[in-house]
């Protein structure tokens, strides 16, 4: 045996072709994804106030401000950040200053940001902004909204520094994922379909982009088209299913749908929580028409699920363990945190001007396949909705100890939902403690 030479000339080698593929892979990327820069517009442009508004309705559907505004006095100034599997992105300012803002774009580099993902000056955007979604707008609706963000007050504010995690901090790498993932085909109606389901299905896709949540990603962060509405994750929640595998105790009706995406809060179901909370701000201000063609289209798909449970087995209270339970000294710890922290408000069901809520039995959170949305609600509590003062969850972050809030959880699934046992609690109730 002569150890020493002969491994490392092989060695050396597949490091040369590794070296050279990447080389050849970024010189690729950069060919195929270079965009020029689109000519600064130095003319105001002119809009009617029709056009305004509608643009305003569309962009309530587009809910651009859910990522762009975060201080409310300052809107779509910027600087949220989204927390992806691939670093931190800060959306950016989109009102019309013309130095930090989007002031000097014509309606075609607007387009293109839409379209292609593609900054006015060439740069490639990141895909937590969805254009993955907005490509499919009609160019009308792209103007509309134009015209709208055009005619904001200007704020100035410089974009937030990034933090990706390597290589992501290289942008011509979102060439690839665009390869993969960026279907830039017009949008396309459904024959055979009423005119509202094919708006609503355009809306949904296209512009609310209810599919970049509500469907699983593959691993590279691209939409998984092969499982509509098959549930997904979004800042740490679990999103629901809105297919044959929504978990939701009680069906959904079309109306109550509609009620839900226009208030945040409908009869028999849990009020929006978390990232949904965000989404039914902007889509209650929204073309109620157009949210009633959502409802239709969505719950075409969520129409599927089979019933889990009928009003009738759900009274108010929840049980105490049984003594022949497995694992009795963890629910009897669950059972007495739910009895003295959350049945005051639970158990009565929810009206309208009390802290009252609704029965824990009826919140969609226990039927989760894993308990982080339930978690996420106990630890932060919830402010509802329809803003109603009375009516307001505190959060128990504080309040109960990692065991205790665990246990809760283990306890709300085998005596609320009455679902098999949920795995790794103890782990997300540390996530969701972490800053
Ligand atoms: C899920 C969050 C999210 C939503 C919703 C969203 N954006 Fe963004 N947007 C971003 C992020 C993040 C960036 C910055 C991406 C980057 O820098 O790579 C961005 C960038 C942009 C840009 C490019 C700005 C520039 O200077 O390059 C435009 C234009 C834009 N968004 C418009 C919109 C409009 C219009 C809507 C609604 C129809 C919208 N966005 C909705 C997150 C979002
Ligand atoms: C002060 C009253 C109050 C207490 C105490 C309270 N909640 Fe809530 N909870 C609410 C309100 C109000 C809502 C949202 C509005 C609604 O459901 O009507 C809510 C919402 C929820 C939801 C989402 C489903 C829904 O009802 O919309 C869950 C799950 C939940 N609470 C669990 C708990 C658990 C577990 C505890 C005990 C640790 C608890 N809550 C304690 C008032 C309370
Ligand atoms: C930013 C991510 C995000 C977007 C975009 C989004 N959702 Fe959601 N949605 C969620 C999350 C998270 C929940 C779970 C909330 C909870 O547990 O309180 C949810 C819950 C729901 C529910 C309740 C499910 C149930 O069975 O209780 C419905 C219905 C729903 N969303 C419909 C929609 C529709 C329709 C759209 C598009 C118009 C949409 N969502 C867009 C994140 C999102």
């Amino acid at each position: 045996m002569d150890p020493a030479p002969r491994p490392r000339t092989p060695k050396r080698r597949t490091r040369l072709i590794v070296l050279a593929v990447l080389v050849l892979l970024a010189v690729a990327a950069f060919a195929i994804m270079w965009r020029p820069a689109i000519e600064a517009q130095t003319a105001a442009p002119v809009f009617d106030a029709a056009t305004i508004e509608r643009g305003q309705r569309l962009a309530m559907v587009g809910t651009c401000a859910a990522c762009h505004t975060i201080d409310p006095s300052r809107p779509y100034a910027g600087g949220f950040a989204l927390a992806t599997p691939f670093g931190t992105v800060h959306s950016t300012n989109i009102t019309p200053d013309a130095r930090t803002g989007i002031g000097q774009w014509s309606e075609a580099a607007f387009t293109r940001a839409l379209r292609e993902g593609v900054s006015r000056d060439g740069h490639l955007l990141y895909p937590a902004f969805p254009y993955d979604h907005y490509t499919k707008l009609a160019q009308d609706d792209i103007r509309a909204m134009y015209a709208y963000f055009m005619t904001r007050p200007a704020l100035e504010a410089p974009a937030h520094q990034n933090a990706m995690t390597f290589p992501f901090g290289f942008r011509p790498l979102v060439a690839f994922w665009n390869i993969l993932y960026l279907k830039r085909e017009p949008w396309q109606p459904v024959a055979g379909q009423s005119a509202e389901w094919n708006r609503g299905a355009y809306l949904s896709v296209a512009l609310a982009h209810c599919t970049a949540c509500h469907t699983p990603r593959t691993k590279l962060g691209g939409t998984d088209f092969s499982r509509h509405l098959d549930g997904g994750e979004a800042e740490g929640w679990y999103v629901p299913a809105l297919n044959e595998h929504n978990p939701s105790p009680i069906p959904w009706t079309r109306d109550h749908l509609a009620e839900y995406l226009r208030t945040g809060i409908a009869p028999d179901h849990a009020v929006a929580g978390g990232p949904m909370q965000a989404s039914v701000e902007n889509l209650r201000l929204a073309d109620p028409k157009d949210i009633d063609a959502i409802a239709t289209y969505i719950h075409s798909y969520l129409a599927k699920a089979p019933p889990r449970r009928t009003r009738a087995a759900m009274p108010g209270s929840l049980p105490a363990p049984t003594a022949n339970d497995p694992d009795l000294q963890r629910m009897q710890l669950g059972y007495s945190v739910y009895a003295n922290s959350c049945a005051r408000c639970h158990d009565v069901g929810r009206d309208a001007t009390s802290g009252a809520a609704l029965q824990l039995q009826k919140a969609v959170a226990l039927y989760d396949p894993d308990p982080r949305s339930l978690i996420h609600i106990v630890v932060e509590g919830i402010a509802p909705p329809d803003g109603e003062p009375a009516r307001w969850m505190p959060g128990f972050a504080t309040i109960l100890t990692d065991e205790q809030t665990g246990a809760l959880a283990a306890y709300l699934r085998r005596y609320g939902a009455g679902q098999p046992q949920w795995e790794h609690i103890e782990d997300q109730v540390k996530k969701a403690k972490q800053p």
